[in-house]
């Protein structure tokens, strides 16, 4: 009912549009061209090349999809057909989109069915790293490849001479390389998600940059895995973290050691190469037992002397956090294994462990697994809202609102980076806070994917 009427009001927006741009002497407004993106079966060479290529579901071909880049304020209007065998959409993740274009189905949408195509029509207010996924059967659908990259760009380009989108993947396959389809197994469901076996950047084992001794490169980390959270470190590299989640730091930080990447999250990275020519420098995933190579990047020698240290990136539209006037919830987490769910709601139903556990729920919010019927908060548009987490389960959540991006409350009170996907540990309690800017309905839900599935996911509506 509310998509229809969503889509209703675009048109005539969009028709107000047309109309405007036969007058003579308007301002540019460039009529967005549209990009074709077909979801269909690809196979690529996943593993090494004495195995099989892997069967995926691409978009565009290739897994990642096709990146997109666009200029910040440009509208991107996105014809996603769907050639696969199951209904789907895309999601827009991070984007503080147009909510009937945010491609979640039951709430915004209906699914895209095979065959059909749905176009999506949205301005990009925001520079920086962002990513799209399938929001339908996500643990099988974002597993099987429909992922790809959607960098906004900053109206003056920053000095840098590489711009690096790395995607950093995990994906669990057969001994025959191919996808492992056992993607609702209990144990994944009710543990830590489902685990690759093999490690993927860039939809390759390693992927291969060369670079110049002296430049100074942008990376965007993505983390596209279904629950892995990464820990990573660089070699052969120095430099600065500029911005999460797409959201510039007010000031450049420099480079941790270790960078915890949690599923959905993204690092922008400014880094020198101060490994020497002939040498390589690396992107690392740190294991128990050492350092796993993500990327490897060939150096050569350049002319380039360093650099000073960057300013950060221009700051994006602020939407000012009130914590004085916010109005709070809690957000108490439960279940999964070793603290089972005694009972839940689930769809309007108060059901036991054992029944919850026979319709693949584990988890709950607030003693409700699945989408609940009523939202954990309606705010005024406008309002500042609290949503204090407690985290009373063995695991850790990558905890991810859509539509709008938060802050930590830190235990001093102050702000933390702006973010939209916010890991807490196991046992943590952890606060954010937002101002409620972007009307409509708005999924809060752990973005691994297999705990979404399994129960954890609710809504905010902002009216
Ligand atoms: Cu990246 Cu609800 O999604
Ligand atoms: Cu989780």
């Amino acid at each position: 009912m509310k998509a229809h009427l969503m889509r209703l009001s675009r048109r005539h927006a969009l028709q107000g549009l047309t109309a405007l741009a036969t007058l003579p002497a308007l301002p540019r407004m460039a009529r967005a061209t549209a990009h074709r993106l077909t979801l269909a079966p690809a196979s690529q060479q996943i593993a090494p090349p004495n195995y099989p290529a892997t069967d995926l579901w691409c978009v565009n071909g290739t897994m990642p999809g096709e990146t997109l880049r666009l200029k910040q304020g440009a509208q991107l209007v996105a014809e996603v057909e769907n050639r696969l065998s199951q209904p789907t959409s895309l999601h827009w993740h991070g984007i503080r989109i147009d909510n009937a274009m945010d491609g979640v189905p039951g709430v915004t949408q209906d699914p895209i069915q095979p065959g059909e195509t749905f176009t999506y029509d949205f301005v990009l207010p925001d520079a920086g790293s962002y990513w799209y996924h399938s929001h339908a059967q996500s643990v099988e659908q974002v597993e099987r490849g429909l992922q790809g990259v959607l960098i906004v760009e900053e109206p003056d380009a920053p000095d840098v001479d590489q711009d690096l989108p790395l995607v950093i993947d995990d994906l669990r396959v057969t001994a025959e390389a191919a996808v492992d389809t056992a993607f609702n197994a209990p144990h994944d469901l009710s543990h830590a998600g489902r685990m690759g076996n093999v490690l993927l950047c860039n939809g390759k084992m390693v992927a291969d940059h060369p670079v110049k001794t002296g430049d100074r490169l942008r990376l965007r980390l993505i983390n596209s895995a279904n629950a892995r959270i990464f820990t990573l470190g660089l070699q052969g590299l120095e430099g600065w973290v500029m911005a999460y989640d797409g959201m510039p730091l007010a000031t450049p930080m420099p480079l941790p050691d270790q960078l915890v990447l949690a599923p959905a999250q993204r690092i922008d990275l400014f880094v020198d190469v101060t490994a020497k020519a002939g040498e390589d420098a690396f992107l690392l995933q740190f294991e128990r037992d050492g350092g796993y190579e993500l990327a490897r990047f060939p150096v050569s020698s350049g002319t380039r002397t360093r650099r000073t240290a960057p300013t950060a990136l221009p700051p994006n539209p602020d939407f000012p956090i009130d914590l004085n006037a916010a109005r709070s919830v809690d957000l108490i987490t439960e279940g999964g294994a070793m603290a089972w769910l005694q009972n839940a709601n689930f769809k309007g139903e108060d059901l036991s462990g054992q029944d919850l556990a026979q319709l693949g729920q584990f988890w709950s919010f607030n003693g409700t697994a699945g989408r609940p019927i009523e939202p954990l908060i309606t705010a005024s548009r406008g309002e500042t809202i609290r949503i204090r987490m407690v985290n009373d389960t063995q695991f850790p959540h990558a905890m991810h609102l859509h539509g709008m991006h938060f802050s930590e409350v830190l235990p001093d009170g102050t702000l933390g980076p702006l973010r939209d996907t916010l890991l807490m540990l196991r046992g943590e309690t952890r606060e954010i806070a937002f101002q409620a800017h972007n009307p409509g309905d708005w999924l809060f839900h752990c973005h691994m994917l297999s705990h979404h599935a399994a129960g954890m996911g609710t809504w905010v509506r902002v009216t």
